[in-house]
């Protein structure tokens, strides 16, 4: 059997890179398909006086075009709160909102079906901006707060306190599959392949607009390329199209997004506006912090609220706050709706308290890094977050002395600061930051999984769980577990493609938790399946010799053989086992499910036990800065992650260095600018800068930590999805840094996110 300190790489990656996996665009492109188009409203916020679609459905090739009249089932919809429609009926809210869908046999046709189509609008002011938004109090929903200590009283207590507003942009997802879904009729079933991460929930939304059963409905996710948030809910809406053109033709209908309709037409991480107010004392540790957190929520609440909370819950990251207040408020604008997107709001809220230590060091002449040392959560009293739940098994300390070893923190600060006085318009700059993320979906009962394990007559096994994949190697991971608890190797084991039929009523694969709740569920059916089987075999050892009995609990699997703990010359093959029980009349089959145990989260008091564990990392990041064209390099990154016992050290890895670029874009170069009538005007990648592969540190240096298991998780294991995203606060900070020496460090640069080149040329503007 393959153990974890061997090599193993994802179950795709000859296929990924060979050009041979499939993605819903390679699928059923023959017989009778036909393919859907979406007709998006061009404004961010209008009447709809009239819709005329004759000429449209006269056109040769057209099959069917639908307006929300020819809707069966519901029309409204919606992942958490149904304050969507599915297709518009007298106004639009944002531009890509769908008015009409058209079926034909051809891209070409929809097309110029597309073109035949009159809409009449009546055009309204749309509000696109928090500030706007804010000035308007335009809420979602009413406002959230989180608080700990007395901040009154710590405030007038206060030695120094300082006080500012950090602006916090979106990010497009960026996923290199765009949104796309084929449907096929059968018989009154509907057969739905979906680039989702939440099948379940597409399924039953399906079902809805259709009026049928969720048991009409079938969703399978073999694979997506690419999800990172962008497809926990915004999968749906292709899924209903496709089904509504699929139930009134009866035939296949597939829908494929286009680069450019994707990226102006879905949501995107959540722009924030926070204010801050901190207090501290002449070492620099935080006596009390008061935040607001404004984000833009778009056009309908979609996971809002649930990403507004996870970034209140991070607004204190790794340090300890005795006197803290978070409020929350979302605010409902004219752009498609903001969504999930990997570290859910945790940026956000991190990135303000990292403003906070960074601005307070600046004041009192420090390094950050110390300030930072000094206010991290620490032992008894120091260890209550926000929301009343303790820091168990904290690692700050473990990660922050291994990281200041061996980036040689130090000495590279003097070679810094020396290469800054020798230098006038190129400036070097160093941080290092934290990150402690919160492991658990924060609305708690989603916390669960199932699965559903088959042991085939000849030994090989197939599992399906309720994950899906999206390129962050769930299923090679599911694989090594199921293999390592059936004491069997890798190649006896498939995952299957993830289907609603197989197992029900998922939780989206989200919040980084796949493995750690799916991963617990099909252990769950393997010891069921073991527990039977090894019945069977204590049957047999004991047929064979007599005089040494032995019990079931005794029976182990271990390296494709069965044998006796206590006796190891009695045993037998796997496979021998199974072709055995099957005779014997032994169910080789089992279901398996996984529970959280133990989290829950009050959102009206803003306290309780949300999180299972948490996941640790720090980074320190080296960039030099062109004072004169605001351009940057990333020199050396070091970072440093506890993922508790690592189960596919490679796929972390490859997790660790993605979700750090990935977040060195969203604080850098990547920006979303917007004409005055909401048209986002960079929707490709000429012009929306995504981290190129010369983007990355020219010294890259990963360190995952060895020898502390995480107890109480799937093979002690920890979480990785999310948390490396957020690693990407040392480049940030670094450019900052680098601005900074550009005045000798004597004055505060300012600074938002993300820090374009434009930006930080403004910086360096004021500095003079
Ligand atoms: N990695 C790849 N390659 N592709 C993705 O879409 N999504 C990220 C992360 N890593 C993503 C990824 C996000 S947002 C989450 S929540 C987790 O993977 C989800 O998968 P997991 O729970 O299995 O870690
Ligand atoms: N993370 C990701 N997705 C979610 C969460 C979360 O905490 N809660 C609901 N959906
Ligand atoms: Mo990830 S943002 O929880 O899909």
């Amino acid at each position: 059997m393959k153990n974890s300190s061997e090599i193993i790489s994802h179950e795709s990656a000859f296929n990924h890179v060979s050009g041979r996996s499939v993605y819903i665009d390679d699928m059923q492109n023959v017989g009778n398909l036909l393919y859907g188009r979406i007709v998006f409203s061009p404004h961010a916020h209008a009447s709809i006086v009239s819709v005329d679609t004759s000429k449209a459905k006269k056109l040769k090739g057209v099959k069917a075009v639908l307006t929300y009249k020819d809707i069966p089932g519901s029309n409204n919809f919606g992942p958490v709160v149904h304050d969507e429609v599915c297709l518009a009926i007298d106004k639009v809210e944002f531009i890509g909102q769908a008015v009409c869908i058209i079926a034909a046999e051809s891209e070409e046709i929809c097309r110029a079906a597309e073109k035949l189509i009159a809409v009449e609008y009546d055009v309204l002011e749309p509000i696109l901006d928090l500030e706007t938004a804010i000035k308007k109090n335009n809420l979602l929903a009413p406002q959230r707060k989180i608080e700990i200590g007395d901040i009154k009283s710590a405030f007038k207590k206060a030695e120094n306190i300082i006080e500012g507003t950090l602006q916090i942009g979106g990010q497009e997802h960026w996923y290199l599959e765009t949104h796309s879904c084929l449907c096929i009729p059968d018989e009154g079933h509907y057969k739905v392949f979906s680039s989702t991460q939440n099948p379940s929930e597409t399924q039953l939304l399906v079902a809805e607009v259709l009026g049928l059963q969720s048991h009409n409905v079938e969703v399978e996710v073999k694979r997506m390329g690419g999800g990172f948030g962008g497809k926990e809910t915004q999968g749906n809406h292709y899924a209903c199209w496709a089904a509504l053109l699929s139930n009134k033709t009866q035939q296949p209908v597939k829908i494929v997004l286009s680069r450019d309709d994707d990226q102006k037409t879905t949501g995107k991480r959540h722009p924030f506006l926070a204010h801050y107010k901190a207090a501290y004392d002449k070492i620099g540790i935080l006596k009390a912090v008061d935040v607001e957190l404004n984000c833009n929520a778009g056009s309908s609440t979609d996971l809002s609220m649930a990403i507004l909370e996870r970034a209140m819950l991070h607004a204190e990251n790794a340090y300890f706050v005795p006197n803290m207040r978070i409020i929350g408020r979302a605010y409902k604008t004219n752009l498609p709706s903001n969504t999930a997107y990997r570290g859910f709001g945790g940026p956000q809220g991190m990135a303000v308290i990292e403003t906070i230590i960074d601005r307070i060091a600046r004041k009192l002449g420090k390094d950050a890094t110390e300030i930072r040392f000094r206010n991290f959560y620490g032992e008894k009293d120091r260890n209550i977050t926000p929301y009343g739940q303790l820091i168990e098994r904290n690692r700050l300390k473990a990660v922050y002395e291994k990281i200041i070893r061996s980036s040689n923190y130090y000495n590279r600060r003097i070679e810094v600061d020396r290469f800054n006085t020798e230098n006038k318009y190129l400036k070097r700059g160093l941080a290092l930051t934290p990150v402690k993320f919160g492991i658990s979906f924060t609305t708690s009962f989603l916390n669960q999984a199932g699965a559903l394990v088959h042991i085939y007559k000849d030994g090989s096994v197939m599992v399906n769980h309720g994950g899906t994949e999206m390129g962050q190697g769930l299923h090679t991971k599911i694989s090594q577990i199921s293999a390592a608890e059936l004491g069997v190797s890798l190649d006896k084991i498939i995952v299957s493609p993830t289907n609603t039929s197989k197992v029900p009523n998922t939780s989206p694969t989200a919040a980084s938790s796949g493995t750690d709740i799916n991963g617990m569920a099909v252990k769950n059916a393997i010891e069921k399946l073991k527990n039977r089987l090894s019945q069977v075999a204590a049957e047999k050892l004991n047929s064979e010799n007599t005089d040494k009995k032995t019990k079931t609990e005794d029976v182990i699997f271990e390296n494709n053989m069965v044998f006796d703990k206590k006796n190891p010359q009695k045993k037998l093959s796997f496979d021998a086992l199974i072709s055995l029980a099957y005779i014997k009349q032994t169910s080789l089959s089992a279901t398996g499910y996984y529970k959280t145990p133990d989290v829950n989260f009050n959102r009206e008091t803003g306290t309780g036990k949300p999180f299972h564990y948490f996941s640790y990392a720090m980074s320190v990041s080296e960039v030099e800065v062109d004072m004169l064209t605001g351009s940057h390099k990333i020199l050396r990154s070091d970072i440093v992650f506890d993922i508790g016992d690592s189960l596919n050290k490679l796929i972390d890895l490859g997790q660790i260095e993605g979700g750090f670029i990935q977040g060195v874009g969203w604080c850098t170069t990547e920006e979303m600018k917007y004409d005055k009538k909401g048209n986002l005007l960079n929707h490709s990648p000429d012009t929306y800068k995504i981290p190129l592969a010369s983007d990355i540190p020219n010294d890259f240096r990963v360190t995952i930590m060895d020898g502390i298991p995480n107890p109480n998780t799937i093979r002690k294991s920890k979480a990785i999805g999310e948390p490396p995203f957020m690693l990407c606060f040392s480049v940030w900070l670094a450019i900052k840094d680098a601005i900074s020496a550009f005045a000798n460090h004597t004055k505060d640069p300012d600074f938002r996110i993300p820090a374009t080149n434009e930006h930080i040329l403004l910086a360096v503007e004021k500095m003079k």
